[in-house]
């Protein structure tokens, strides 16, 4: 199929699924497979988070946390090392990714003001179709109406894996125990919170990555994207 059929025929494409299952890597090979764009709306959820502890906001008072998101903008812009999020002008793709960030961002995307914030910048995203978006409540809330939605999964152990081996590799001093821990209770609070908890959309696709590599998964999700292009 020529690269430009996909352009052509421009879909979205939702992934939802539990922290570190490699959302963000599907997204990005399939969007640049495809010559989609590619959001990972964690990375806006860190980037608030960030904000929030720089400025001191206090997540428990209400008042605070809406007079901060009217001071935050939220912009992508493509460089070599990926798409990465600008706060207020400032590239902070590396800093939304320590564990300080990790220990609040769960809890931080509890709240339902931050997700209106949010959920309304993503769909507005998604207007022109041709998007591959991961998160949470991307196939049940931003695009229910998604062509395809995906719901990516594999073992807690080998996830707690995978993220441990990534932020050893960025120079971090992290423990894998701490980790898997920090991860399995973001998985509880994730699933759990009130406001567009992470469940399965009834449309998805559910595909456990356990024992795929990166080329795997994409060719096995090329497929999909194809079929319903076809359709
Ligand atoms: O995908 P990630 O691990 O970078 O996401 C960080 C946190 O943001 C995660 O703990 C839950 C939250 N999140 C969310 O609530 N909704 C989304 N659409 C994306 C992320």
């Amino acid at each position: 199929m020529p690269a430009n059929y996909y352009t052509l025929n421009k879909i979205i494409i939702a992934i939802d699924g539990h922290s570190s299952c490699g959302k963000s890597t599907l997204a990005k090979t399939l969007g640049k497979a495809l010559g989609y764009a590619y959001i990972s709306t964690g990375d806006m959820y860190r980037a608030v988070t960030l904000y929030f502890i720089e400025n001191q906001v206090d997540i428990g008072d209400a008042e605070a946390v809406s007079a901060a998101l009217k001071k935050i903008n939220l912009e992508f812009k493509l460089r070599p090392e990926g798409n990465c999020i600008f706060l207020n002008g400032r590239n902070v793709d590396k800093e939304i990714r320590t564990m300080a960030v990790n220990e609040l961002v769960s809890p931080v995307a509890t709240i339902s003001a931050v997700r209106r914030a949010m959920v309304s910048q993503q769909q507005a995203m998604g207007e022109a179709k041709g998007i591959v978006m991961d998160g949470r409540d991307i196939g049940t809330v931003v695009f229910p109406n998604a062509e395809l939605i995906i719901f990516l999964t594999a073992e807690v152990e080998e996830r707690a894996r995978r993220r441990y081996i990534e932020l050893i590799e960025k120079g971090m001093d992290v423990n894998f125990e701490t980790v898997k821990h920090n991860l399995e209770e973001r998985d509880c609070i994730d699933s759990s919170r009130k406001d567009s908890p992470l469940v399965k959309a009834e449309r998805a696709v559910v595909v456990d990555n356990t024992h795929l590599n990166h080329e795997q998964q994409l060719e096995f999700v090329l497929g999909m994207v194809k079929k319903k292009l076809e359709n």
